[in-house]
């Protein structure tokens, strides 16, 4: 667990952790997988990324994931992939090749689920195993699109997943928890008081929530919260 004194302070922390990781993991390998969360949270660190940090990061050998996204276009103002376009990807001039969004125009929303899990198999070749995953949580505790009491929750073979959201957009594609646990590394950033009771329940009760089944079987999983979003531990 790392807590920041502010929202700020703690995109901050996030950044440099992450400068440590890619170098470190780019020493031992040519590429380095990075899940992307949605939400509003990561805002802050991705502009961070893109402007005081854009030349601590060799982006060219960084690929980009989703950890989940509403089923709606890619310009939809509720897309994941167009929050991280207009704060990352774009002031980043990030290359195509190197950005791997989930697909939202399929024939369905299961086909696209297929059609992410094709993509994570080309690259990883077998089981993704990716290098980072950035998470968030919401108040009723799930995180990426894993919602409780959902089919998608409970999916324990497929890597990608549809999603039911209880709000707008209800209908998401989400990875599933295997191939979160397989990650190297997890990172919840939460920020806020309104998430503090329902981190509390996670981290100090391990209440039955989608977030606290994000137990990465061999990796290192970090909680990064402000002190608002700490205030109940
Ligand atoms: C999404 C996210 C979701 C998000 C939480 C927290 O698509 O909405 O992936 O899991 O991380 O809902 O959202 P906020 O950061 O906006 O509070």
């Amino acid at each position: 667990m790392r807590i920041a004194e502010t929202a700020d302070e703690l995109a901050r922390g996030v950044a440099d952790a992450l400068v440590g990781k890619v170098s470190q993991g780019l020493r031992q390998q040519p590429l380095f997988s990075l899940v992307l969360a949605g939400g509003n949270t990561p805002r802050a660190l991705y502009l961070l990324l893109a402007k005081e940090y854009r030349q601590r990061i060799d982006w060219g050998r960084v690929h980009l994931f989703w950890g989940d996204e509403r089923y709606v276009p890619h310009d939809h103002p509720a897309s994941n992939f167009r929050m991280a376009y207009e704060t990352l990807i774009a002031p980043l001039n990030i290359p195509p090749e190197n950005i791997h969004p989930m697909p939202t125009d399929a024939a369905s929303p299961d086909d696209a689920a297929r059609l992410y899990e094709q993509e994570l198999r080309n690259f990883f070749g077998e089981m993704p195993r990716f290098d980072l995953v950035l998470l968030g949580i919401g108040a009723d505790g799930h995180t990426a699109s894993l919602f409780p009491d959902t089919s998608a929750l409970e999916e324990r073979k497929r890597w990608v997943a549809v999603g039911e959201a209880p709000v707008e957009p209800c209908v998401r594609l989400t990875l599933t928890l295997p191939v979160l646990n397989a990650a190297r590394t997890v990172y919840f950033l939460v920020t806020g008081a309104d998430k503090a009771e329902t981190v509390r329940r996670v981290l100090m009760e391990n209440a039955p929530l989608p977030a606290a089944l994000v137990q990465p079987e061999d990796g290192e999983l970090v909680w990064w919260l402000d002190k608002e979003a700490a205030g109940g531990i």
